[in-house]
């Protein structure tokens, strides 16, 4: 629990202090992120409903993009809500898509001028559709933006994502598209949501968990993980460099010796 994070912090590295330690030559091309913890940081501020939880959870998710196109990232990947979230509450299922379209409406004007492209994956279609209408105007509006990519996990689940993709590849074979010897890694990787977007370099979850929970299972083969206890509605830049830095410290093998 981070109940430290309630007291002021002492002895941490100022942002410069951290930011001298990267080699911005070495960064991830791609980070992806389970933001884990809002539940938990409402209840440790003393506030009945998560919903306060997540609300502060939005208001890292903005920190985070704006210190991703700061730092270089290409593409960031935020896990805002899976498949097995739809099992919540009916009040914070509705609370969370209320806030997922005041966020996507707010933010429009800001992604803009960051020059974001706002992408989306997981089974869209399960969303309101006074939800869907805002997520599609922002991924169209955003779509020519050269700048970071936004891609953001929403009723996503890495389990149904390849399901999904063996559906479309035996529509392909039926369709004498593909052949069973066309058929490899690389090949399969292309029916994913968004092959274009590449692997994750780097996976960061918070508020401590060691659990992937059905979040890229195919694309995380070879990534970085990184957890740390930081609840996410605390969640920084400077959190965000730690990770790097932490990232940078790894020797990446691939499998290789
Ligand atoms: C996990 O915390 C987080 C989520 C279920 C969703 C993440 C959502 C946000 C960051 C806010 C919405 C995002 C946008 C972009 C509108 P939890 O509720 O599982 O926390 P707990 O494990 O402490 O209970």
């Amino acid at each position: 629990m981070s109940k430290q994070k309630l007291q002021p912090e002492q002895n941490r590295p100022t942002l410069a202090q951290l930011q001298e330690q990267i080699d911005p030559a070495r960064l991830p091309r791609h980070v992806a992120i389970i933001m884990d913890g809002n539940g938990r940081w409402a209840k440790l501020h003393g506030f009945k409903d998560r919903i306060h939880g997540h609300r502060a959870g939005v208001k890292a998710v903005r920190h985070v993009v704006t210190a991703c196109g700061e730092l270089g990232i290409r593409v960031l990947t935020l896990y805002a809500f899976s498949k097995e979230n739809w099992n919540r509450s009916k009040r914070e299922i509705t609370a969370l898509m209320a806030l997922l379209r005041h966020y996507l409406r707010g933010q429009l004007p800001e992604l803009q001028k960051k020059n974001v492209r706002f992408v989306a994956s997981g089974s869209l279609d399960d969303l309101p559709p006074a939800t869907r209408r805002v997520l599609d105007d922002i991924i169209a509006k955003t779509a020519k933006n050269t700048g970071l990519v936004l891609n953001m996990a929403l009723s996503y689940g890495s389990r149904t994502e390849i399901v999904d993709a063996t559906k479309k590849i035996l529509r392909d074979f039926q369709a004498a598209r593909i052949t069973e010897q066309d058929l490899t890694p690389e090949r399969f990787a292309t029916y994913l949501y968004h092959p274009e977007l590449g692997n994750p370099d780097l996976l960061i979850r918070t508020s401590g968990e060691m659990r992937i929970s059905n979040f890229l299972l195919w694309q995380i083969a070879y990534t970085e993980i990184y957890v740390t206890k930081t609840l996410w509605p605390d969640f920084r830049k400077a959190d965000l460099i730690e990770a790097l830095i932490a990232y940078q410290k790894r020797e990446r093998r691939f499998g290789k010796v």
